[in-house]
C-alpha cells in the first residue's frame, strides 16, 4: 500500500475502482465508489466485515442527498444537516433506488454523513461520486485514529492518505429519523444534548419499540484490543496488578493507584481530550511487548462520555470477569 499526501491520485484510484483509506475528522476510514457495486464488495473482503452490517455514504456537498435518499426528504434531515454537517453527524434515512443493495447490507434505509476533514472534502469531490467508508480497520478491532493504525491492520487499499492523527478520535453519531424525532443508533463525536437542542430524540424505549428497527452493527463486542482488556469501575477495588499489567487513566486519577503501572489517558481529564487520545493510547499498549493485561479506568457517561464509554465496554466485552 503505498502511503502519501497525493489527493489526486487517490481519487484516480478511487474511480479505477481501487479502494483509498483517508482521514476523517473522527477515524480512518476505507473508501471505495458508492456506485460501484464491486469495489465497495472489496471493501467487506479487506475489512473482513460480515455483509449484514451496513456502510455510511460520504458526500462532499449537502445537494447529493437529494439522490440517495428518497423522496419525499424528512424535514428534520435538512434541520440536521444544516446544524450538523459538514462533521460528524450520520444520518440514516429511506433510500433511493440508485443506491446499492450492498452498501445498506438490502435495508430500506441508507446512512449518509458530510466529513469536515479537508482532505477528506477533497477527496470526495476530486472522485467526483459519493464514497462509501467504514472505518479503516478489520471488523471488531480497534478503531484507526493515524495512518500507522490502518498500516497495522489492513492490507488491500491501493494508497493510504496520510492525513496525521484524527480531530474527534470516535467515530460519528449515527441517527435514524423517524416520524416522532430521530434514535440514536450509536453514541458518538455529537452529543445526544446537542441533537436535543434540534430535534426530539427519542430516549425511552417505548417510543421506539414499534419501530421494530434492526441496528446490525451494534454487536456486543467490537473495537478490541488483541489484549485483555479490563474496566476499573473503582480505583480503590483494584489490590492486585501483574508486573505486565498496565493501568490506563486520567493524569489526574495516578495517585488513587496503589498498584501498578498507569499510562495517562488525558492530562486535563476533558472527555474530549479523553475521546482523542483513546484509541491512540489502546493501539500503543496493543503493540508495546511489556504489556500483556491492560486496565482502563470507567469515563463519566455524559456528553462525549457515552460514545468513549461505548467503545471501552464493547472492547472489554470479551474479557469481562
Ligand atoms: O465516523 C464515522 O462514522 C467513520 C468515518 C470513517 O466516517 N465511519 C464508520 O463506519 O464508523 P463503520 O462502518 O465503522 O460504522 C458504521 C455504523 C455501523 O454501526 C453500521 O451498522 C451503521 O453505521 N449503519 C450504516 N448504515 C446503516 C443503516 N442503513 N441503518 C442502521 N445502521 C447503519
Ligand atoms: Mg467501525
Amino acid at each position: 500500500m503505498i502511503k502519501g499526501k497525493d489527493v489526486a491520485y487517490a481519487a484516480q484510484c478511487l474511480k479505477s475502482g481501487e479502494l483509498v483509506a483517508f482521514p476523517t475528522e473522527t477515524v480512518y476510514g476505507l473508501g471505495a465508489d458508492a456506485f460501484n457495486a464491486r469495489a465497495v464488495a472489496k471493501v467487506f473482503e479487506v475489512k473482513q466485515r460480515p455483509k449484514f452490517d451496513p456502510l455510511i455514504v460520504h458526500i462532499s456537498s449537502i445537494d447529493q442527498i437529494e439522490e440517495l435518499f428518497l423522496q419525499p426528504i424528512d424535514e428534520k434531515v435538512y434541520r440536521l444537516a444544516e446544524a450538523f454537517w459538514p462533521g460528524p453527524l450520520t444520518i440514516v434515512f429511506n433510500r433511493s433506488a440508485i443506491v446499492p443493495d450492498i452498501v445498506s447490507s438490502g435495508l430500506p434505509t441508507v446512512a449518509v454523513r458530510m466529513p469536515s476533514h479537508p482532505l477528506a472534502v477533497e477527496l470526495i469531490r476530486l472522485a467526483g461520486t459519493p464514497l462509501v467508508a467504514p472505518s479503516a480497520n478489520r471488523f471488531g478491532k480497534l478503531s484507526p485514529t493515524q495512518a500507522s493504525h490502518v498500516e497495522k491492520q489492513l492490507d488491500g487499499p491501493a494508497y493510504l492518505l496520510d492525513g496525521g492523527s484524527t480531530d474527534y478520535g470516535v467515530e460519528s453519531t449515527v441517527v435514524l429519523i423517524t416520524k416522532k424525532g430521530v434514535k440514536i443508533l450509536r453514541p458518538g463525536a455529537v452529543t445526544a444534548e446537542e441533537l436535543a437542542t434540534h430535534v426530539k430524540v427519542l430516549s425511552h424505549k417505548n417510543e421506539f419499540d414499534e419501530l421494530n428497527v434492526p441496528s446490525p452493527g451494534m454487536l456486543k463486542s467490537h473495537y478490541a484490543p488483541r489484549k485483555p482488556l479490563y474496566i476499573i469501575d473503582k480505583p480503590s477495588e483494584l489490590n492486585y496488578v501483574e508486573s505486565d499489567g498496565i493501568i490506563i487513566a486520567s493524569e489526574q486519577d495516578r495517585n488513587l493507584y496503589s498498584v501498578g503501572r498507569v499510562k495517562a489517558l488525558s492530562k486535563s481529564g476533558n472527555l474530549q481530550e479523553i475521546a482523542v487520545n483513546l484509541f491512540a493510547v489502546l493501539h500503543q499498549m496493543e503493540d508495546d511487548d511489556e504489556v500483556e493485561d491492560i486496565y482502563i479506568e470507567a469515563i463519566k457517561e455524559e456528553g462525549v462520555g457515552m460514545a468513549v464509554m461505548d467503545r471501552i465496554r464493547k472492547a472489554a466485552y470479551s474479557y469481562q470477569k
